[in-house]
């Protein structure tokens, strides 16, 4: 059964508490590819970062440059997988084991949020058997045309006209429902990501939007209880999660990232989009300091005799040329923030992720623009990262080893009903402890 046909993704089986397990990460970017292999084994909770029941030991880790992708969707199927491949066989033979299946992240496909309500009539009290009938009736729902499910995260079950409530099991209510946030790409792009990623004989655990996968790993507690936005700045798109009481409640994406902000300065420097990338990543800053004017960096001009002496370019006009563009995304956020839910949390804050988030003076700036306080995220609590892996570029690959730990929080269809009665205890049983841990 193709579940994508049903605008179903297939929905990682939650992690066993008690367990330890394998589980492999592939972040899938526009302009790299890293991929983590680490064994999550259960710690006692006193231990634990309060929403980890597992710590994450780093086994291995392949990161190559990326291949056939554009605006964080597959543009070359061959020339994607031979990247992947890359990337797998790096971390394969450090972890010194063999990948079957990977939890992949999803930067494409306009991912956005809708909040999305279902209900049904109850006769008397609500009962186990209810709240199996409304799930059902959420998840049918859900596919819409051209658009797939990513996550779906509860956000309150409903009796009558009350909502936010915790656990409905012997209420009485005449109309019983829950409300969900439902999390959506377009069908192609997820589709083509996971043909990539199968054609390296992977299977796809989950697909996991960008954003999310970042702010598992980053996010500290007290940051995901005031709230916070978490904003990915990645070379082909930028993507949004926001948090609030510990929950994920909204997303969003667009395709603009550094790698424009490289073409801007290829452009303007007449230079190569190589030698535009060095500069940006040595040099590129969007903020003015006092001797910018003065300060002087060689650059060679693209198709320019070899013999020629390189131009010569101040600081000064380098900022002014990538500034620009990175106030443009930075607005956009915020604009799109303004109408989340984001907008109604004065104090919930900023932290940013990917590779852009490096420029100089960028926090600066988007607090300027955003209005809120802002710093530059990097993974935690995984131990054995490599030095290499330890920067906010490699927030979402952390981030989708912990995603494991968070998957019970999301319903899913009990479509299999036989199968699932089986092995991890029973419908009920899972779905009792989604009741309990997911409000
Ligand atoms: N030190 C740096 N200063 C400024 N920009 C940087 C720096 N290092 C990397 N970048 C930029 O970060 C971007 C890559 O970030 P990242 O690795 O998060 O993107 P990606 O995951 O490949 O892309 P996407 O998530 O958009 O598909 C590139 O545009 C790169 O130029
Ligand atoms: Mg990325």
């Amino acid at each position: 059964m193709n579940l994508l046909n049903y605008g179903l993704l297939p929905k990682m089986k939650p992690l066993a508490p008690r367990r330890s397990a394998i589980v492999a990460a592939l972040d899938i970017g526009t302009s790299k590819i890293a991929c983590l292999v680490a064994r999550l084994r259960p710690i006692p909770p006193q231990d634990v970062l309060r929403r980890r029941t597992h710590v994450v030991e780093i086994m291995g880790f392949g990161h190559t440059s990326a291949g056939g992708m554009k605006a964080g969707a597959v543009v070359d199927l061959a020339a994607a997988e031979e990247a992947m491949r890359n990337a797998i066989d790096l971390a394969e033979s450090m972890a010194a084991v063999q990948i079957e299946s990977a939890v992949v992240s999803l930067s494409a496909g306009r991912i956005t949020s809708e909040l999305f309500a279902a209900s049904v009539d109850v006769a008397g009290a609500v009962t186990g058997d209810d709240i199996k009938r409304v799930l059902a009736a959420g998840s049918h729902n859900s596919a819409r045309d051209g658009r797939v499910v990513l996550h779906s995260l509860p956000l309150g079950f409903s009796l009558d006209d009350a909502h936010g409530i915790r656990d409905p099991r012997g209420m009485l209510a005449n109309r019983f429902g829950f409300d969900m946030h439902l999390v959506s790409s377009d069908i192609a792009p997820a589709r083509n990501l996971m043909l990539a990623v199968e054609r390296c004989h992977i299977g796809v655990e989950a697909l996991v939007a960008s954003p999310y996968a970042a702010g598992l790993s980053v996010l500290a507690d007290d940051e995901d209880d005031l709230g916070a936005a978490l904003i990915d700045l990645g070379a082909g798109t930028t993507t949004t999660a926001v948090f609030s009481a510990g929950r994920f409640v909204h997303v969003d994406s667009f395709a603009v990232g550094g790698h424009h902000v490289t073409m801007d300065l290829a452009r303007g420097l007449s230079a190569s989009v190589p030698d535009a990338e060095r500069i940006k990543t040595l040099y590129g800053s969007v903020i003015a300091g006092g001797s910018d004017e003065r300060d002087m960096i060689s650059v060679q001009a693209m198709g320019g005799d070899e013999r020629e002496p390189p131009q010569l370019i101040s600081r000064a006009v380098l900022t002014r040329i990538v500034r620009p563009r990175v106030e443009e995304i930075l607005e956009m956020v915020r604009d799109r923030l303004g109408h989340s839910s984001f907008a109604a949390e004065p104090r919930a804050r900023v932290i940013l992720t990917g590779g852009a988030s490096q420029l100089t003076g960028l926090p600066e700036l988007a607090a300027r623009i955003l209005g809120r306080p802002v710093r530059v995220g990097r993974p935690l609590g995984l131990s054995g990262l490599p030095e290499a892996a330890r920067g906010p570029a490699f927030a979402v690959a952390a981030g989708l080893l912990v995603y494991p730990q968070a998957a019970h929080l999301e319903h899913f269809e009990a479509r299999r009903t036989r199968q699932l009665k089986t092995g991890t205890g029973g419908y009920f049983t899972r779905v009792g402890r989604w009741l309990r841990e997911s409000f």
